[in-house]
């Protein structure tokens, strides 16, 4: 076991180098604190064998005294442990979730279009957390348990050698107890948390998406179905509850079994006057004490089997290669970029699915306006994604100005190009923050042009505080139409040399899309455009319209040449909902 989890605990001791000081000094505090605690029995022995029977004012005042400054310094290192351990491990849990987070974003595409938000946020969350705290309170749990044991032991041994080898064969019977339980209540803490996960992923989902599910009348549909993991839930915990309670009735009756021994033949070694009466009550005390750090032992054993589950999982990720990678020697675009694209002999396909693109040629001369059209599934976004370099190509390569995009810096690339998507996500930020993503030093002319551009300026006026209107979660106050806009709005002021649109202006009304896209093509006369619609009729005015079908090019043209070629456009074209569209 030690060799799979060397890997594991290696990442751990990484991250927790930066802070080991601090882990260090909470760490030394909180055991020294322990070991203070051990000292009680002592002082109380002092007092029931030498100062009670002499009735000595000072010493019991000495007693006194010395009982308080150990119990001061002893809540004052337990406090100041606590403090700094607490604030290494918030520290902790900060750095590996920074981490993460940067590994997200380093992870492609076909990583977030095929991972849950949920199971994303459970290693984000749950498991940072349980790493840090269960990592991090190993240590002091593994010394103290061993300071403790060694401490019991040698004291309870010094008091009374042979009353020791009475409590000591009560060890490997509280082991045996513990570890039986461990393994039940461990299944049962298990199935606890998963089926608490069960029902909180059912929750996300349904709070997600409630308008969906009254307007499918569900709510019934729905509330059953959360009673149903809520129950389960409940028995799960119920379940957990009841081991947990026979375990720690199991554990009090190893304890009184050995307060049992220890007052009857403690008690007679007394009679006898091998052991005085301040002895047995230490050695009472220290025997509730020995079984402290055993239960620690058996605790820190499934510590160790949580930590190693929740490492695995953060390491999944953290050990995941992005598919697509930035090259030590990548390079810049060069200035001013014309927009020169070309895909040659493209194939791809989305992992272990049928080929989306095959042996795929396109040619987008600078400054050049395009319609990209098919049918739905025809592979339109993918050729998008592909120029954006969400993806990569299997065979074949994407050029701009000649480069192969794959040569490119990731950031160039995306600074130069602009992919506005078909679901065009926007932030639960202000209208203003949301359009600066584009380019956070554009000067609020840039951004009245933009919003000219995308033809919000009525939006403006009628937003409660204008530029510094909240959008809220993903733009939702907003319409469909609204929230286009400000994603073209946002394209504006990064001013791209190639921008892809997909969709962007499908939610306007015929009239207004026309407005739109000619603003955007006058203002972006010289960079090259790629508009992605299924209202053809809107793109009757572009250079050149492709028609993607199957994943190849059917035909390409302008628009009265594809029309009069009486194809696959001609056909979309002329179909009656595309005719009801114009
Ligand atoms: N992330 C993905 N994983 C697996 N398959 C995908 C993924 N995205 C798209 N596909 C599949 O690839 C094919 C092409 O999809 P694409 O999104 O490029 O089509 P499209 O032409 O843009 O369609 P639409 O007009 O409906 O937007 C489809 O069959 C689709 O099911
Ligand atoms: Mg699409």
């Amino acid at each position: 076991m030690s060799l799979k989890l060397n890997p594991q605990f290696r990442w751990f001791a990484r991250q927790l180098r930066p802070l080991i000081r601090a882990h260090l000094l909470s760490v030394s505090l909180i055991v020294l604190s322990s070991l203070m605690f051990l000292l009680d029995p002592l002082i109380i022995k002092w007092l029931i064998d030498r100062i009670l029977p002499r009735k000595d004012t000072h010493l019991l005042l000495l007693a006194a005294s010395g009982f308080f400054l150990i119990y001061t310094a002893r809540l004052g290192f337990s406090g100041l442990g606590a403090l700094i351990y607490s604030r290494t491990m918030q520290n902790l849990v900060f750095r590996i979730r920074l981490g993460i987070l940067e590994q997200m974003n380093r992870l492609s595409a076909d990583y977030h279009e095929t991972t849950p938000t949920g199971q994303k946020l459970y290693r984000m969350q749950q498991d940072i957390d349980q790493v840090a705290e269960l990592g991090s309170s190993l240590v002091p749990y593994a010394l103290q348990a061993t300071f403790t044991t060694i401490f019991v032991l040698g004291t309870m041994s010094v008091l009374d050698f042979r009353l020791t080898c009475m409590v000591l064969p009560l060890i490997p019977v509280f082991f045996v107890f513990q570890r039986h339980f461990e393994a039940l209540l461990r299944a049962a803490s298990d199935d606890a948390q998963q089926q608490s996960s069960l029902e909180s992923n059912f929750l996300q989902d349904h709070l997600a998406s409630i308008i969906q599910i009254q307007l499918l009348h569900q709510e019934h549909n729905q509330t059953r179905a959360f009673m149903e993991r809520g129950s389960a839930k409940l028995r799960a915990i119920n379940h957990r509850s009841l081991i947990e309670i026979l375990f720690s009735t199991s554990y009090m009756s190893v304890i009184a079994l050995g307060t049992i021994a220890i007052l009857g033949f403690g008690g007679y070694q007394v009679f006898a006057g091998a052991l005085t009466i301040g002895g047995l009550v230490a050695f009472y005390s220290y025997m509730a004490r020995l079984f402290d750090p055993l239960h620690a032992a058996v605790e820190i054993y499934s510590r160790l089997n949580r930590l190693k589950t929740s490492i695995r999982r953060i390491l999944e990720v953290i050990e995941m290669t992005p598919s697509v990678t930035e090259k030590p020697t990548a390079l810049h675009l060069p200035s001013p970029t014309r927009g020169y694209v070309e895909m040659r002999g493209v194939s791809f396909s989305y992992s272990g699915r049928q080929p989306v693109l095959q042996g795929f040629d396109l040619k987008l001369e600078a400054g050049i306006k395009v319609g990209l059209v098919g049918v739905s599934g025809s592979g339109k976004s993918t050729v998008a994604k592909l120029m954006a370099r969400l993806y990569d190509v299997d065979s074949g390569a994407v050029y701009i100005d000649g480069i192969d995009i794959r040569e490119l810096r990731l950031g160039c690339l995306r600074t130069k190009l602009c992919y506005v998507m078909q679901d065009a996500v926007l932030f639960d930020r202000t209208l203003k923050e949301n359009v600066l993503l584009g380019n956070p030093s554009a000067t609020m002319k840039d951004l009245r042009h933009a919003i000219e551009i995308a033809d919000l300026e009525e939006l403006l006026q009628r937003l409660p505080k204008v530029w510094d209107s909240p959008l809220g979660p993903r733009g939702s106050a907003l319409s469909g139409g609204e929230r286009q806009r400000v994603a073209l709005a946002r394209a504006v002021v990064q001013n791209p040399s190639l921008l892809l649109l997909d969709e962007s202006t499908s939610a306007l009304d015929a009239p207004s899309e026309r407005r739109v896209l000619t603003n955007l093509a006058q203002h972006f006369r010289n960079q090259t455009m790629v508009f992605i619609s299924h209202r053809i009729s809107s793109l009757n005015w572009v250079d050149r319209i492709v028609v993607v079908n199957r994943g190849v090019i059917e035909e390409q043209g302008t628009h009265p040449q594809l029309i009069s070629n009486g194809g696959l456009y001609a056909h979309l074209h002329n179909t009656p909902t595309v005719a009801a569209d114009r």
